[in-house]
């Protein structure tokens, strides 16, 4: 079965990443057929715009897109392929795997998953100077005047829908029942201060545990949640929350088990998912290859599970971990010396 994938591979050190990582899926001979859709600066050079037509028909006719990290111009893909597609519920496992230059004193067994939902919150994009709120006089609960009085400023709106969090909890639910974990769903929200939408978050969390009698539910609020990711991660299965929290906990959480070099994520919507390392583009060492390509190998092996070739993906995971119990052959984020390629090169042959 020939499955169609569109690569992005992103800007700045990101294309180091995603070239090999092509190259070890590839090698493989499962059938993938790779299309690159142009996007970003060379696109809009060419044609005018950063996100022409002919890359979103790319897109939409692949079987899924394999995104590098991007910055600047090719971020109208992204936008594309996250409130385009509607994909709505962002994967991103936190796994130790020993070998890792994790910082805590006992990582072992650290893998948990945190699901983040993934189009509304903060992200919604409307944003704006205060005073545009005059005519509505919003008196909040916490300040005493008017919010468009308390000084010269911006504002940016916080939209949680209750379509939006049920679809992403129960994609939480689920996957807790499919994983191999604890069956155990932890919300994460700031619902103390935020009533009305990280309130209506959890709410609809709740009401949605109750048809999940076999997944054990709980919610913590997020500052306290942030402590016990670090002080007791491996408490944790599938943990669900808002964008905005679980865009900076994800993050979190690579550095908990050794570096952001080894964020995977996915992300899925009811007919598109795409994939893509949840770390940023790396532009400080840009041309050097030595970035992780940890992030972006998962990344590839969530893609293989969701095109069908789940024992590839285990086997590629596999030899993943082999080469980081191995030691011997480590990107510098991990104390080692090797190259972005001397890292692939290492997968493959453990594979
Ligand atoms: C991520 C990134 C993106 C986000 C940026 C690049 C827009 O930080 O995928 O976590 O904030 O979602
Ligand atoms: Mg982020």
């Amino acid at each position: 079965m020939l499955k169609t994938v569109a690569v992005i591979p992103g800007d700045d050190a990101a294309p180091e990443a995603m070239r090999p990582v092509v190259a070890l899926l590839d090698s493989l001979n499962i059938g993938l057929h790779w299309q690159y859709p142009e996007v970003g600066e060379a696109a809009e050079a060419r044609t005018g715009s950063p996100f022409p037509a002919a890359a979103k028909r790319t897109i939409d006719a692949a079987d899924t897109t394999l995104f590098g990290s991007t910055s600047g111009k090719s971020g109208a893909a992204l936008h594309y392929l996250r409130w385009g597609k509607e994909t709505y519920a962002n994967v991103r496992p936190c796994r130790y795997l020993p070998g890792c230059a994790s910082p805590l004193r006992d990582p072992a067994g650290i893998d948990f998953v945190i699901v983040r939902e993934n189009l509304e919150d903060l992200y919604v994009g409307v944003e704006g100077e205060l005073q545009e709120l005059a005519p509505l006089n919003l008196a909040g609960r916490t300040i005493r005047k008017p919010v468009h009085a308390i000084g010269h400023g911006r504002y940016a709106v916080k939209a949680i829908t209750r379509e939006g969090s049920e679809r992403v909890v129960r994609f939480a639910f689920e996957l807790a029942q499919k994983r191999d974990g604890r069956r155990k769903l932890t919300c994460a929200t700031k619902h103390n201060m935020l009533r009305e939408t990280d309130g209506l978050f959890l709410d609809v969390a709740r009401a949605v545990a109750v048809e999940y009698p076999d997944v054990e539910f709980e919610s913590f609020i997020v500052d306290d949640f942030a402590c016990r990711m670090i002080r007791e991660p491996r408490q944790f299965d599938v943990v669900v929350m808002p964008n905005q929290y679980g865009d900076i906990l994800s993050d979190a959480a690579g550095g908990l088990v050794g570096s952001l070099g080894l964020a995977a994520s996915g992300c899925f919507g009811a007919d598109y998912a795409y994939f893509e390392p949840a770390h940023g583009t790396a532009p400080d060492i840009a041309g050097r290859n030595i970035i992780n390509p940890t992030a972006t190998i998962l990344s590839a092996t969530m893609m293989l599970e969701h095109l069908g070739f789940a024992t590839h993906a285990r086997n590629i995971e596999a030899a993943v971990a082999r080469v980081y119990a191995g030691g011997q052959t480590l990107t510098p984020d991990q104390g080692g010396s090797a190259s972005t390629t001397e890292f692939c090169d290492a997968v493959a042959r453990a594979l």
